[in-house]
C-alpha cells in the first residue's frame, strides 16, 4: 500500500502539467473558471451534463454545444485534462491526408483488422467499425480547431505507420487538451472545475433527470438535465478496484493521473448500467520502476530496442503491449533497458521530458553505457552490432521485427530501465454505436450516454497504442451529437 501511494505521488509530481505549473510539452496552467465559484452551490438546469473534462468529455461538450445544446461540464480536479493530458505517443487514424503525404498505404479495413487482432477478437466489432471509419474525421475535427497531428509514426500491433502526433514528435495529449480547452473557453461553455458528480438522478419513468454534484467546499447541489454524458475515464489509479477485477495486478504501479479512480463506474452501477470486460486491464510495458513515468511506445516505434540485464534482446519490441509486458516480466528482476541514440532523440521531442526528469543514463559508447547500467558488456556490444546489421539488411532474423527505421549508432547512446505498470482499463460501461448506455436488462437507459475510457468493448482484451485517443475523441463527439439530438426532440 505504501509503495502504491509513493508511486502515485511521484507520478503526480513527474507531470508538472497536471499540477498546473506548465510543461515543456505544452498545456498551459489551468485556473478555475469564475463561473464555478458563482454558480456551484445553487441548483441549476442544463440540457446536458457532461461528467469529466478529459478528452472524451471536452469533445462531447464542444460537439453538443455546436449542435445548440446548453451544456454544463463537471470536473472534480482543479484542472482539465485527466489522463488525456498524459497521452504521449499519438492518435490512430487510417486514411488521413498526413498518411497520404508520407506515402503510407493504409485502409480502414486494415485498421479494423489490426484493432480486432490486437484485442484478441474480444472487441465489440460494431464499435470498432465506428472507431476505425471515423477516426480520420476526428483528426480533421481536432485540426480545424488548431491541434497538430501532422506527423505519423508506428505503434505496437499496427501493420503500418498510423499513430498521429504533433510535428517533431512531441506529446499528443497536451496539444489536444490545450486545443479543446481553448474552444470550450471561446464557446463560453459552463465548465466547473473542483466540482464532482456524485450521483445520476433518474426520473420516475426510468430516464435520466440530472445529477447530484458537490462543489469545491463539499456543498451538494443538483443539476436537472435531460441527458448526462459519463466521461470520467478509467480506474487504473484505484488499487482496490483494479485488484477486485484482477488480483494478479496487486502491487503494480500505474501510469495514470491520481483522479483515475472509477467513480463514474460506481455511479453507473447504481443506476443499473451494464458493465463489460471489467477484467481486461492493460499494463504498459515501458514504465520507469518506482516512479510510474511511462516511456512512450514512440521510442520503440521510432527505433529503440529492449535489452535485458544479460545484454541481449529478447523480443520483437513492436509486438502488442500484453506480449511485450510479459516478455519484460520474464527477464531477470522483471526489468529491461530501452536503448537508443541521438538519432532517435532528435526526431522525438517527447524524449526531452525523460532527460529533464533525470531518467536517462547516457554514454559515448556501448561499452561505457553497459558499465554504467550494470549490463554484460560483451553481450551488449554484440547485440547492438547485430541489430544495426539487421537494420542494414532489412531483416531481423532473431525476432522478425518488421519496422527497423534507424541504426542505433549516432552520437550519444542512452538507456532507460523499464518495467510494466497498470495503464488502461479496457472494460466499463456498455454503449451502442450512438454512445447510448445499455442497462443490465439489455435496454437503453434513456438520456444516459458515455464515451472514453469509462466505456468497455472498443478495445477488447488488449488496446493498441494510439487507439484510446482515437476512441475518446470519436466517441466523445458521437456522445455529444447523440445527446444534443435527443434533447431537441
Ligand atoms: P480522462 O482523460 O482521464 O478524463 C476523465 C476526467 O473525468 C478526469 O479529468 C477526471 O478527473 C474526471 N472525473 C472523474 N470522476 C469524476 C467525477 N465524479 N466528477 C467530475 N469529474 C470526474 N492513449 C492513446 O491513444 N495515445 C497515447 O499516446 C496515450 N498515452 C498515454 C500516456 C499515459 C501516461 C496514460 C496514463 C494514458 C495514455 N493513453 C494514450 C490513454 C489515454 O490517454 C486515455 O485512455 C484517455 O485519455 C482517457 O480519456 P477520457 O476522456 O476517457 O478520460
Ligand atoms: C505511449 O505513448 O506509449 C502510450 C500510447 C497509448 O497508451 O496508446
Amino acid at each position: 500500500m505504501k509503495k502504491w501511494i509513493s508511486i502515485m505521488m511521484a507520478s503526480f509530481l513527474a507531470f508538472p502539467v497536471l499540477s498546473g505549473c506548465g510543461s515543456t510539452t505544452g498545456a498551459p496552467a489551468d485556473s478555475a473558471t469564475p463561473k464555478a465559484a458563482e454558480t456551484a452551490t445553487k441548483d441549476d438546469t442544463a440540457d446536458i451534463v457532461v461528467i469529466g473534462a478529459g478528452g472524451a468529455g471536452m469533445s462531447a461538450a464542444v460537439e453538443a454545444t455546436n449542435q445548440g445544446a446548453k451544456v454544463i461540464v463537471l470536473e472534480k480536479m482543479p484542472m482539465v485534462g485527466g489522463n488525456t493530458t498524459r497521452a504521449t505517443g499519438g492518435l490512430n487514424a487510417a486514411g488521413t491526408k498526413h498518411q497520404e503525404a508520407a506515402g503510407i498505404k493504409d485502409s480502414q479495413q486494415l485498421y479494423f483488422d489490426d484493432t480486432m487482432k490486437g484485442g484478441h477478437d474480444k472487441n465489440n466489432p460494431e464499435l470498432v467499425k465506428v472507431l476505425t471509419t471515423k477516426a480520420k474525421d476526428s483528426v480533421v475535427w481536432l485540426e480545424e480547431m488548431g491541434a497538430d497531428l501532422s506527423e505519423v509514426g508506428r505503434a505496437g500491433g499496427a501493420s503500418v505507420n498510423r499513430i498521429h502526433r504533433p510535428k517533431g514528435g512531441s506529446a499528443v495529449g497536451p496539444n489536444v487538451v490545450t486545443t479543446l480547452k481553448k474552444v470550450i473557453e471561446e464557446k463560453n461553455i459552463d465548465l466547473r472545475l473542483n466540482n464532482s458528480a456524485t450521483e445520476i438522478i433518474k426520473g420516475e419513468d426510468g430516464s435520466v433527470a440530472g445529477v447530484k454534484a458537490k462543489d469545491k467546499d463539499g456543498k451538494e447541489y443538483n443539476i436537472t438535465s435531460k441527458a448526462v454524458i459519463l466521461a470520467t475515464g478509467g480506474f487504473s489509479a484505484n488499487q482496490d478496484m483494479v485488484i477486485k477485477y484482477r488480483p494478479d495486478l496487486k502491487g503494480f504501479a500505474t501510469t495514470n493521473h491520481p483522479g483515475a479512480l472509477g467513480e463514474g463506474i460506481t455511479m453507473a452501477e447504481k443506476v443499473n448500467v451494464n458493465l463489460v470486460d471489467m477484467g481486461e486491464i492493460q499494463t504498459h510495458p515501458t514504465v520507469v520502476p518506482d516512479n510510474g513515468v511511462m516511456i512512450t511506445e514512440g521510442v520503440r516505434g521510432d527505433g529503440a530496442i529492449l535489452i535485458n540485464k544479460e545484454g541481449k534482446r529478447f523480443i520483437n519490441e513492436l509486438l502488442t503491449r500484453d506480449v511485450v509486458s510479459k516478455g519484460i516480466l520474464s527477464q531477470t528482476d522483471g526489468v529491461a533497458y530501452l536503448f537508443f541514440d541521438d538519432g532517435l532523440r532528435e526526431g522525438l521531442a517527447a524524449t526531452e521530458e525523460y532527460f529533464n526528469m533525470g531518467l536517462v543514463t547516457e554514454a559515448d559508447s556501448v561499452e561505457e553505457l553497459a558499465d554504467k547500467i550494470g549490463v554484460d558488456k560483451k553481450e551488449m556490444v554484440s547485440t547492438v552490432e547485430a541489430y544495426n546489421k539487421a537494420v542494414m539488411a532489412k531483416e531481423d532474423k532473431d525476432f522478425q521485427r518488421a519496422n527497423m527505421p534507424i541504426q542505433l549508432n549516432k552520437g550519444k547512446l542512452y538507456a532507460i530501465q523499464v518495467t510494466p505498470a497498470i495503464h488502461h482499463t479496457m472494460g466499463g460501461v456498455e454503449i451502442n454505436t450512438n454512445a447510448e448506455v445499455v442497462g443490465t436488462d439489455g435496454n437503453l437507459i434513456k438520456g444516459l450516454y458515455a464515451a472514453g475510457e469509462i466505456t468497455g468493448g472498443v478495445h477488447g482484451g488488449n488496446r493498441l497504442g494510439g487507439n484510446a485517443m482515437a476512441d475518446i475523441i470519436t466517441f466523445g463527439r458521437i456522445a455529444g451529437e447523440s445527446a444534443a439530438k435527443m434533447v431537441k426532440q
